[in-house]
């Protein structure tokens, strides 16, 4: 954990901005490493206070000041509530809301360091029209505001919600906060406070885009480690290996996509008949089994039975001496996701098993200690599809 505080990450921005969608993207990442991540949305609070009249655009007309005290009220209460969860237990909050006006952030800004929170905002900014209109027909399909009214009748009341935002709007200046522009076009770092966590969740940010590609994911072809069931090493493919490496650059021919591979011989030779644009990550490198590298697993019992029973015991927090355990390996991972998102193609991952589990289990969760039994025999393709639900966030392994 990079952080010694408490973190409340705090969006701003126009309906329609992608802050939703930016909030559970990021609870995903962040809880994939481990940490106690929850998102914390303005909007269902006031639908569960209110009920559906509260979604009608007159509520957030700035001129009707009952309905603007309201407002405030409701984000003041869910508010609390995470200040609440942050202070029993909770490690990064993330406040779901537009927060427009400079007097809002700084009430939130005061609450924090009244707190000890550390904080920073976020700030969507989207002026290209083919995304806001993207956003506005997620949000549209997706938030419980629009159930029930016909597509035009939606579209037409949200227009003027957003017209009502656009009176009041003042950007974010004043405060420790980053601007993601037009879905990561470009990343504006304004909190300076030279923190590594934050950096990370601004590269993560920025990242993230709304393209429909897919992810694919495969092991490298069959090497002769493979073929004496040994681990790590830098073995090259058999015939038999070679083999499937052209049969999956075949198989995706004509397909606009990238190939990530790691820097191991076997990754490498089993991208080399793919004439599209390749790109080797190192980070995609195969778990380090530090002392055991290049050992069977039947040579693992033998030699180092103490190994063998730990890593029985628990698989995931097992780290091998001298080298790494799958909660390790996340932590190196997720360089490659980050790339993985900011790709706008296609993109097949050639890497290796532990790395793959690793991969499968931040696109579909999954509970730590069954990640590293995560099925993943060589010679297959694991194609990872966007699931058109829960913002679209939501992926499908097929
Ligand atoms: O056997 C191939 C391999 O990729 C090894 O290099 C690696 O140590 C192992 O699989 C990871 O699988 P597991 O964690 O199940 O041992």
């Amino acid at each position: 954990m990079n952080i010694n505080k408490k973190l409340a990450v705090i969006m701003a921005g126009l309906p329609a901005r992608g802050k939703s969608y930016l909030s559970l993207r990021l609870q995903r990442y962040l809880e994939w490493q481990g940490y106690r991540a929850r998102i914390f949305n303005v909007g269902a609070y006031r639908r569960e206070s209110l009920g559906p009249a509260s979604s009608k655009s007159d509520f957030f007309d700035p001129r009707e000041s009952a309905f603007s005290r309201e407002r405030e009220r409701i984000a003041k209460r869910c508010f609390a509530d995470l200040a609440g969860w942050l202070e029993s237990g909770g490690e990064v909050a993330i406040y779901d809301a537009t927060n427009v006006t400079a007097s809002r952030r700084a009430y939130l800004k005061d609450e924090c360091e009244r707190r000890g929170f550390a904080f920073v905002f976020v700030e969507n900014i989207c002026d290209d029209p083919g995304i806001i209109e993207k956003i506005i027909w997620i949000k549209l399909e997706h938030s419980a505001d629009y159930t029930g009214f016909g597509r035009d009748a939606a579209r037409a009341d949200f227009t003027r919600r957003l017209g009502h935002y656009e009176g009041v709007y003042e950007p974010v200046s004043d405060v420790a906060h980053m601007k993601i522009i037009n879905f990561g076009l470009s990343v504006v770092r304004a909190y300076g406070l030279g923190n590594p966590f934050l950096d990370e969740i601004a590269d993560f940010l920025g990242a993230v885009n709304l393209m429909d590609k897919e992810v694919f994911l495969t092991r490298h072809g069959e090497t002769y480690f493979n073929c004496e069931d040994r681990i790590g090493g830098d073995s090259p493919l058999t015939d038999k290996g070679v083999e499937y490496a052209g049969r999956l650059a075949a198989h995706f021919k004509g397909r606009d996509l990238v190939v990530f591979t790691s820097a191991k011989r076997r990754t490498i030779e089993t991208a080399s008949f793919f004439d599209c644009e390749r790109v080797v990550l190192p980070e995609l490198n195969e778990i380090n089994s530090g002392l055991c590298d290049g050992l069977s697993y039947a040579e693992i019992t033998e030699m180092h039975p103490e190994v063998s029973e730990a890593r029985s015991d628990d698989k995931f927090n097992f780290r091998y001496p001298g080298g790494e355990s799958y909660r390790d390996l996340i932590q190196r991972v997720k360089k490659a996701v980050i790339r993985i998102e900011a790709e706008k193609r296609d993109v097949l991952v050639i890497a290796h098993r532990a790395v793959n589990r690793c991969l499968v289990s931040y696109f579909i969760p999954t509970p730590p200690e069954e990640v590293p039994y995560i099925e993943m025999p060589l010679d297959r393709i694991i194609r990872i599809a966007r699931l058109n639900a829960h913002y679209g966030c939501d992926w499908k392994v097929i």
